[in-house]
């Protein structure tokens, strides 16, 4: 099952709206013959792939996956089927699929005489490669991980508004990496003004990544001409609203699953108010300004016993940097 997470966590960002998965085939004495993840939309599934590479190999064997096999028709025919042709006779998958449409798939192989077994490693496949496919399954909306970059004292630009290089070589070159596994990057359009960000996914020599996240800002008034978010490098979405609600249901209409929300305080402040940050993941940086803007604006909080509360969930070190991920206690 770690080598299916490692396929999983390997196609992540590029299978939306359909989920990462990965799946390894064992023939019959055990040894591994398949292995693939998801191909993007259209393409086949984890275990179509996998079964393709083991052949007759995978007869009387096992398929190990980290989603319930899908039993539905939708852009490709039901992956319990192929299992069932190529005379798999064990199934073991993480997570159970909870979908309307593609559920049941344990159900129709086990009814084949098919030795089916779900749960194995299923937090650690729900809590990461699955995370947001999860979420935008059970909720209809976009999985949004707030990410930001801090001084110790938790501001994210000095007095003068410079804000570049406030993290570490290495924590923005864990950003690019994030930035590659994710649907769209987002910003309010005074990020846009402030830093004239980018927003694009880019190796440590400044070479763009092969496939791009869509680029979103919001906010009501018009993008300079210059900004480097209209730019051919990506496709940028502008979407004149300040309500989080109608930019996470625009995003859903797009099929985007997993959102990064990258700033800046007014635009974070806005999605923590309405309870619409999924994760929280902050590069504190040992450095001290004493002035400039702090990493949330207003939240809706006025008094401390209503302060949104966390349970961080993950402390590392990023270079000199302190990397924690925390999730909002609600979830
Ligand atoms: N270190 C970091 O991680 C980091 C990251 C990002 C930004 N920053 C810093 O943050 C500063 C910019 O802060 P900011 O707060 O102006 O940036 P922002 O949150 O990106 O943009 C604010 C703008 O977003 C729009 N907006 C969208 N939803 C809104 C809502 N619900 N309420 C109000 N406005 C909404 C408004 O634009 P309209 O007026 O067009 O409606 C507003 O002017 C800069 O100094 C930048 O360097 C730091």
């Amino acid at each position: 099952m770690r080598a299916a997470v490692a396929r999983a966590a390997a196609v992540r960002g590029t299978t939306s709206p359909n989920p990462p998965v990965g799946c390894v085939i064992l023939a019959a004495d055990g040894h591994q013959v398949g292995a693939g993840g998801t191909r993007p939309p259209g393409g086949p599934h984890a275990e179509v792939v996998a079964l393709a590479e083991a052949g007759e190999r995978a007869r009387g064997g096992t398929a190990v996956v980290t989603l319930e096999p899908c039993a539905h028709h939708g852009r490709t025919p039901p992956c319990t089927d192929a299992l069932l042709a190529a005379g798999v006779t064990r199934v073991v998958y993480a997570v159970a699929d909870p979908t309307a449409v593609a559920a049941g798939g344990a159900r129709v192989l086990a009814a084949a005489g098919v030795a089916v077994e779900g749960g194995l490693l299923a937090h650690e496949v729900a809590t990461g490669p699955l995370r947001a496919w999860l979420h935008h399954a059970r909720t209809g909306r976009p999985h949004v991980t707030w990410k930001y970059a801090a001084t110790l004292d938790g501001r994210v630009a000095a007095a003068d508004g410079t804000s570049r290089w406030i993290s570490s070589p290495e924590s923005r070159a864990e950003v690019h990496e994030l930035r590659r596994k994710v649907d769209a990057i987002m910003v309010g359009r005074g990020t846009v003004l402030a830093d004239d960000p980018a927003l694009t996914a880019r190796a440590e020599d400044g070479t763009l990544s092969a496939r791009q996240p869509l680029r979103v800002v919001v906010g009501l008034e018009d993008l300079p001409a210059g900004a480097r978010v209209r730019d051919s490098a990506a496709e940028t979405l502008h979407l004149r609203t300040r309500d989080p609600a109608e930019v996470l249901a625009a995003l859903a209409d797009r099929g985007v699953v997993d959102v990064l929300l990258e700033g800046g305080p007014t635009l974070a402040g806005a999605f923590i108010a309405a309870g619409a940050v999924d994760r929280v993941l902050a590069y504190v940086a040992p450095k001290l300004l004493g002035a400039g803007p702090v990493a949330l604006g207003a939240a809706g909080v006025s008094t401390v016993t209503a302060a949104h509360r966390l349970v961080v969930d993950q402390v590392t070190m990023s270079g000199p940097d302190v990397r924690i991920s925390a999730t909002p206690a609600r979830n």
